[in-house]
């Protein structure tokens, strides 16, 4: 990929992110977060804002020592003490950067700062030149530049890259502006400022009106190389601009954007996940990207025509950022052709009559409960669509148990006119029995659920088994019931049942030998 077209990544979910309200991080959970943000190979990790605390200048020392391949970036203002406390912090670091800040807009000079234009040009210039002589890489961000007077921001970066910044990040501090907006304040840069060829222009994003990553990316349009934003978009108040969403912008619409970034797509829901998880901050279901609905479809038109063409409702393969696989959840909105292709995919292969019993089935069940899983429909068509042809019988069952010692059992199965024997014990009744299946079939299984239950009343009542077992070849799962007045023949027959079922939907069924081992 070119490198004239690559924006850069510059991760501040450990010093944006972590002023969430409620959102801060031991150091431990900041070196992990840091692990996989290098995994994934963003460009620049800022990893803190060391004057706000001893923790924090801890936690930017430990990732500078620790984490490679990213420039690791420490926060300050312009203050000199700031500066030396974060230029201390990133000592141990390879390659580092000093991320320095000082407001520009006219209400932070009037009511926060108390001073004039051409002091803030000053203090921006001194503040640069004294951190260019300590580190090699220096940032400086005009806070609140979108809210700034643009003359007076054109003013500020031209004095800033004179100084000797080589990134010079333009703040939506408020998250204020508007794409069109911001867009044109990017070009204003470009057009008014003449030295804007020896630095990087940066972008930074709040997300107050939900538009932080169009801002960025209308930016990223007028020139802006580098974007700063954050896993799951978390950030002071309404977040920062989520990186995820920058990330597959930019790979989905190449056409729009012509840029590309070097992030791993695939580490994506992976950063996500743990981010959320260590800052306790949970991903909205329908957030873009990485959100739980993200890639599931219950529309049963688009779910058709997802199975009729992936891209007919689907911009991005989940797998692609790590999610999985699309998600086609089962509900009383899904069509027939879904209920198909699931059951497909369970193994089962149902005549046009099957099928159409299975939906009608179906969509009674999906009136009682909002989704249907694999194992409602194994279950449901299982006991109420198919009945396998009896591959498997059973002739006889004999069980002798004594108090004390293993059980023994005599059984004898017919399987294709011929008749095999075995005799054997086990634990229990149960286990001797299913064990001396298991031989004369020859063939692995996985008893998954066991469940009995009475289904008539007094000591005479019928014994119903079910049980859930599944193919070790194919990993198919099936049901199988059996009912008896003795609970271990119907437990054998529960079994068989299920085991006939496997043969029926081709599992184990060995194509001219009528079954596997007999
Ligand atoms: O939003 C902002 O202005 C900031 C700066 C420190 C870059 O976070
Ligand atoms: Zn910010």
């Amino acid at each position: 990929m070119d490198e004239k077209n690559r924006i850069y990544i510059f991760d501040t979910t450990l010093r944006d992110g972590e002023q969430s309200p409620g959102a801060s991080l031991d150091m431990k959970r900041k070196l992990e977060i840091a692990r996989q943000l290098a995994q994934m190979r963003v460009d620049i990790i800022e990893a803190g804002f060391p004057i706000t605390s001893p923790g924090d200048a801890a936690a930017v020392k430990k990732i500078a020592a620790e984490i490679k391949g990213p420039t690791i970036c420490a926060l300050a203002r312009a203050i000199e003490k700031d500066m030396e406390v974060a230029l201390a912090s990133l000592k141990p670091a390879k390659k580092s950067r000093l991320h320095v800040f000082l407001a520009t807009s006219a209400i932070h000079r009037q009511y926060k700062l108390k001073k004039a234009k051409s002091e803030i040009v000053h203090l921006a210039v001194q503040a640069v030149k004294y951190a260019r002589n300590r580190i090699g890489e220096v940032e400086f961000s005009p806070e609140d530049a979108s809210r700034t007077e643009p003359d007076f921001l054109y003013e500020v970066v031209e004095a800033v890259i004179n100084a000797g910044a080589t990134i010079v990040n333009i703040p939506d501090t408020v998250g204020y502006t508007t794409p069109f907006e911001y867009g044109n304040l990017i070009k204003g840069i470009f057009d008014h400022v003449p030295n804007i060829n020896k630095a990087i222009i940066s972008v930074h994003c709040h997300n107050d009106l939900g538009l932080a990553v169009a801002n960025s990316l209308a930016a990223v349009r007028f020139g802006a190389r580098q974007v700063e934003c954050t896993v799951n978009g978390i950030g002071e108040r309404a977040g920062n601009a989520a990186m995820e969403e920058i990330v597959m912008a930019l790979d989905t619409r190449p056409d729009i954007y012509g840029k590309h970034t070097n992030v791993c797509k695939d580490q994506i829901c992976k950063a996500s996940r743990l981010v959320s998880s260590l800052t306790g901050m949970v991903v909205q279901p329908n957030k873009a990207i990485v959100g739980r609905n993200a890639f599931t479809h219950e529309s049963g038109i688009h779910q058709d025509g997802l199975l009729k063409h992936r891209k007919t409702y689907e911009i991005i393969r989940p797998e692609d950022v790590g999610f999985g696989e699309t998600q086609l959840v089962l509900g009383k909105h899904s069509g027939r052709h879904a209920l198909e292709s699931r059951l497909h995919k369970l193994g089962y292969q149902l005549t046009a009559k099957e099928l159409e019993k299975a939906f009608e089935n179906f969509k009674q069940l999906a009136d009682k409960k909002k989704e249907v899983f694999d194992d409602d429909l194994n279950a449901l068509v299982d006991t109420e669509i198919i009945s396998a042809p009896k591959t498997y019988e059973l002739v006889s069952l004999s069980v002798l148990t004594q108090t004390g010692k293993e059980p023994k059992v005599n059984i004898s199965i017919r399987s294709k006119a011929k008749v095999h024997e075995a005799a054997g014990s086990g634990s229990g009744p149960v286990d001797a029995a299913f064990k001396l299946v298991d031989k004369i079939i020859a063939q692995k299984t996985r008893l998954l659920d066991y469940q009995i239950r009475s289904v008539t009343v007094g000591k005479d009542a019928q014994g119903e088994v079910t049980v859930k077992v599944q193919d070790h070849k194919s990993n198919k799962v099936v049901i199988g019931q059996g009912v008896s007045t003795d609970i271990i023949e119907a437990s054998v027959r529960a079994y068989l049942d299920a085991i006939n079922k496997i043969v029926y939907r081709g599992g184990v069924l060995k194509k001219d030998s009528g079954a596997y081992g007999v």
